[in-house]
């Protein structure tokens, strides 16, 4: 069949939102049939009030835990087999993860290869990887997020690195999405201040570039509705949440950032499902395309939040830092895509030049916020722009979704403006 598509899908995980939902994960487990579970974390993380609250609420419904903390910021394939060998070691029969995007996407592959064991590349995208399709369903994974905004409990999407590639890629397939997302907006007490600012603009990202991809319409319908893809480009149901998203985040960043404000702490954790959803369905584009060579190729950048020690760029910061550049590029090229966009982050008269403004108005956030909004402050400079700009090119799945083309020398172009730009 070689018509143009007119079939979009919604699809993410059930969902429970809402202060003490963490306290019923066992009961939810228990629903699900469970009786002996990985619970997937990190040292960090286990730290906390929230995992105590996740221990006690299993142990009350009679559910046995086994505890995998080994979970690292950014993981790697071998860390992702390592949480799968406990997984077949302990015998479960489920999956909890508590923690931020790492974790939760750690979980998604250690259910994946204990369920149905492969070579780790066989799952994983192409070109890098065979793409082969998950055989079948796996065990039920209930999502505990004690960040927001990754939209991990939602995806069937688990992002890492591959070490003998030395590249950032994913293992993408509906069947590695969670079972269940627990989203319990008291779990954000502890985060600190630019954690949130980070995670607020990775939100508006996901939100602004789910709804500005390409539409579902331009690519060709499948020959079987299994073929559809995940990310199948901006549609209706991506529109509307991905909009609210974007008018959520702009009014509650700053306050619950800067005072620490629960309500407003509580409206980003709504507004990352809004976008997560939006996200899992639609797909992301250019920001985050640009945002993995950034990741990968830092040198100097060391923030005290995230530990000090390593150099690394949170993701969110890293998706942002290119954003304002990105999208005014995109909206000169497409300028009707990105009006909406405009007039949900509040700007007057979005009829007029909409990449400008955006790129102003997101700015001016990260000035508000206290992140780094350019890749100088970051540690780049002119001569990494080559190598920036090929590391962007080999996110296909990203590229496949941008509202427009670009040429090799457009985005080493858009990177040279990141460098440099709000100084
Ligand atoms: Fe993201």
């Amino acid at each position: 069949m070689n018509t143009t598509e007119t079939i979009f899908s919604i699809e993410h995980a059930a969902i429970r939102f809402g202060p003490g939902a963490l306290e019923e994960v066992g009961e939810e487990a228990k629903a699900l049939s469970l009786t002996r579970v990985l619970l997937v974390t990190d040292p960090q993380v286990r730290r906390l009030p929230p995992f105590d609250t996740v221990q006690a609420s299993l142990r009350r419904a009679g559910i046995e835990a086994v505890v995998f903390e080994q979970t690292a910021v950014e993981p790697t394939d071998l860390a992702m087999l390592e949480a799968a060998r406990a997984a077949v070691e302990a015998k479960v029969d489920g999956f909890i993860s508590l923690g931020g995007g790492s974790v939760m996407d750690t979980a998604k592959a250690a259910n994946l290869f204990s369920t149905w064991p492969a070579d780790f590349i066989a799952y994983v995208a192409a070109p890098l990887g065979e793409a082969r399709p998950v055989p079948g369903p796996l065990k039920p994974h209930i999502a505990c997020p004690t960040t927001f905004g990754t939209g991990a409990e939602n995806t069937g999407i688990a992002i890492f690195d591959v070490t003998a590639a030395k590249v950032k890629t994913g293992i993408v397939s509906r069947r590695i999405r969670p079972t269940l997302g627990i989203l319990d907006p008291t779990t954000l007490a502890h985060l600190p201040a630019r954690v949130v600012a980070a995670n607020g603009f990775d939100v508006l990202s996901h939100a602004i570039e789910s709804h500005s991809a390409r539409p579902f319409t331009a690519r060709p319908r499948p020959a079987s509705p299994a073929l559809r893809p995940l990310t199948q480009g901006a549609n209706p149901y991506s529109a509307i949440a991905c909009l609210e998203a974007i008018r959520l985040t702009v009014r509650h960043l700053v306050p619950a950032v800067v005072d620490n404000d629960p309500e407003a702490r509580r409206q980003l954790m709504f507004a990352g499902l809004l976008a997560g959803v939006g996200f899992g369905n639609s797909g992301c584009h250019l920001p985050h395309a640009m945002s993995y060579p950034v990741a990968k190729l830092v040198r100097a950048f060391r923030p005290e939040e995230w530990g000090g020690g390593k150099a690394l760029v949170p993701h969110g910061m890293a998706v942002a830092v290119n954003a304002p550049a990105a999208l005014r590029w995109l909206a000169r090229a497409v300028p009707d895509r990105f009006r909406p966009v405009a007039a949900a982050l509040g700007i007057a008269d979005p009829q007029r030049h909409p990449g400008d403004a955006i790129a102003a108005a997101l700015l001016s956030l990260m000035r508000q916020t206290g992140i780094p909004f350019n890749l100088t402050q970051l540690g780049f400079g002119e001569g990494d722009v080559a190598a920036l700009a090929s590391g962007a090119l080999e996110q296909k799945r990203l590229i496949d979704n941008f509202p427009s083309e670009l040429s090799r020398g457009d985005m080493e172009a858009i990177f040279r403006e990141s460098l440099f730009q709000g100084l």
